[in-house]
């Protein structure tokens, strides 16, 4: 494999790759702004220069200064192609010289306004002014001031710490085909800006914030609510839409804060859609279900778990008991895991050995959204349809679809116990849906309030996919596991363990505790073999403690 030497690190790369991008693989430090491997290339920013040598076939492959000529220029190593047995440094003194130069200048204009930006702790112009700036300015004069501006209903623009590296111009030219974003103005008074009456406004526009590399691009949602140094960064997976996007949750005490793409090449490269970005809101709804719930005398009061088991239990024996196998039925939504799945599907066939078990509603919205960048918005609104499935399928059963669950157990049908999930993030009850559980003894277990909670014998509070871990299947068939990023919230439990909880009380047995890797064994075949795990395989903790004072 053919080889560059990177500051005395041998890289190895293959095929054709620019010299910053084999860096970036290896691990190895090369400064950059302008550069995006999902970009095109511009080599605005100068600062990846380096001085670099390369083997001379004419001359015994000996080193000579690359591109040949006189002078030995530095080489903007994200647009120079590495080639086998190259030399690059970018600690010589001319290099050095270089960095100082782009550093000075960059800082000409930009506010020292660290402290406040949101962008601090995760800035590079902060990084690499530590690394490879001057201790000093030597700039004297009035700093250019430029206006705060309200470029789209989820982003800022805070123009004067722009440093015109133009990644989100090229975005929006190249990923999201929208352009709203452009140059404006020439040398000092260039700028960043929209035009008048056409704000940023697509549905990939946070991915700009991700981009800008320092604090200029900034999420109106996240804006100063939180420090990132005190964010513990979870891997995690969309459980919004069906995509499979690779995401990573950011919370600090028990609070979710932002999700942010994590890349992968085979999923969402960089990004993620703005419905994935900020859907994950109902997490922390103050409606959110919190206690279980049974009725009693016709009235819903709060319980504790063992009351509601107990209840749910002696029903579900009373009514196989009195009208055999085949009347107890559960319906998994598309929002739960595999493991929920497979061990609910588990559950009602303890108890009922021919108990009807079906995967919920699947929303859609319109058509899938392809954009020219790759980046596809999936039409399909629930994160695991495929995967309910096939893990109900494991339970060697048929599965129903959500149609066919309404007619056989609406009516005066054999079936007269059933378990619907939900853990929807808005109202997914139907009058359909209501219509059918008449007469039905209805434990419903969800995250938010709605019709069928207010009507349900039992109401079990349920885990979001982010206080939780488990597997998601996405519209290409990809299994792909997330681990829980905050606990669940109050009395409520993951449906995994409540499934685990209702076997125990309907047997009078020991409770398991539930462990989405032993669940997945369990189901072994493609969940053990073909099942992608993160790349980071632990959680990022954060850089400080947060303490009241
Ligand atoms: S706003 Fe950010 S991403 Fe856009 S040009 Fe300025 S520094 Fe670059
Ligand atoms: S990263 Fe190479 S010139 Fe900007």
């Amino acid at each position: 494999m053919p080889k560059i030497t990177i500051d005395g690190q041998e890289c190895e790369f293959d095929g054709k790759q620019m010299i910053l991008q084999v860096a970036l693989d290896q691990g190895a430090k090369l400064p950059h702004y302008c550069y995006h491997p999902g970009l095109s290339v511009v080599a605005s920013c100068r600062i990846c220069l380096a001085e670099v040598f390369a083997p001379n076939p004419k001359n015994d492959n000996k080193l000579e200064p690359w591109p040949p000529g006189p002078g030995g220029k530095l080489v903007p190593t994200c647009q120079s192609p590495a080639l086998d047995g190259m030399v690059v440094n970018t600690q010589t003194p001319k290099a050095i010289a270089n960095q100082k130069t782009v550093m000075e200048l960059l800082l000409v204009n930009h506010p020292l306004d660290c402290p406040v930006c949101d962008q601090a702790g995760e800035c590079s112009l902060q990084d690499y002014s530590y690394d490879y700036g001057r201790a000093q300015s030597r700039f004297e004069e009035d700093k250019a001031k430029q206006p705060k501006k309200d470029v789209g209903p989820n982003v800022w623009l805070y123009s004067d710490r722009c440093i015109m590296c133009s990644r989100c111009v090229r975005f929006t030219r190249e990923v999201s085909g929208t352009g709203e974003l452009a140059v404006f103005g020439r040398g000092h008074t260039e700028e960043i800006d929209v035009f008048p009456g056409k704000p940023l406004d697509n549905e990939l526009s946070g991915n700009v914030v991700d981009l800008c590399p320092v604090g200029a691009l900034l999420d109106k949602d996240f804006l100063f609510s939180q420090r990132v140094w005190f964010l513990t960064k979870t891997p995690s997976i969309d459980g919004i839409t069906a995509s499979g996007d690779n995401i990573s949750v950011e919370h600090n005490e028990g609070q979710v804060y932002r999700v942010k793409p994590r890349t992968n090449m085979e999923v969402n490269k960089w990004w993620i859609s703005d419905e994935i970005r900020y859907g994950w809101k109902f997490v922390q709804d103050p409606k959110r279900l919190r206690s279980p719930m049974r009725k009693q005398h016709g009235v819903a009061e709060e319980c504790d778990w063992n009351q509601a088991y107990k209840t749910i239990g002696e029903r579900f024996k009373s009514i196989v008991a009195e009208h055999g196998t085949g009347s107890l039925a559960v319906m998994v939504s598309p929002m739960l895991s595999c493991e929920d799945a497979y061990l609910l599907g588990r559950m009602i066939r303890a108890v009922d050995s021919d108990a009807v078990l079906s995967v919920g509603p699947i929303p859609r919205d319109g058509q899938d959204k392809p954009f020219p960048g790759g980046y596809v918005i999936h039409a399909e609104k629930a994160p695991n349809a495929r995967g309910v499935r096939r893990a109900l399928e494991q339970v060697g059963v048929v599965v129903r679809g959500y149609d066919e669950f309404q007619s056989l157990v609406s009516g005066d049908s054999k079936i007269k116990g059933v378990v619907v999930t939900g853990g929807y993030p808005s109202d997914w009850v139907t009058d359909d849906l209501m219509h059918a559980l008449e007469g039905k003894f209805t434990v419903a277990v969800d995250v938010l309030p709605n019709r069928l909670t207010d009507r349900a014998d039992v109401v079990l509070p349920g885990a979001t996919w982010v206080e939780k871990s488990g597997t998601f299947e996405n519209a290409s068939n990809r299994l792909q596991t997330f681990m829980q990023a905050i606990p669940v919230i109050e009395l409520a439990k993951p449906e995994g363990q409540i499934a685990l909880d209702l076997v125990a009380a309907c047997d009078q047995g020991e409770r398991a505790i539930y462990d989405a890797a032993a669940v997945r064994e369990q189901l072994g075949g493609p969940f053990v073999a073909d099942v992608h795990h993160p790349v980071e395989k632990q959680r990022v903790e954060a850089d400080m403690e947060y303490v009241e004072l």
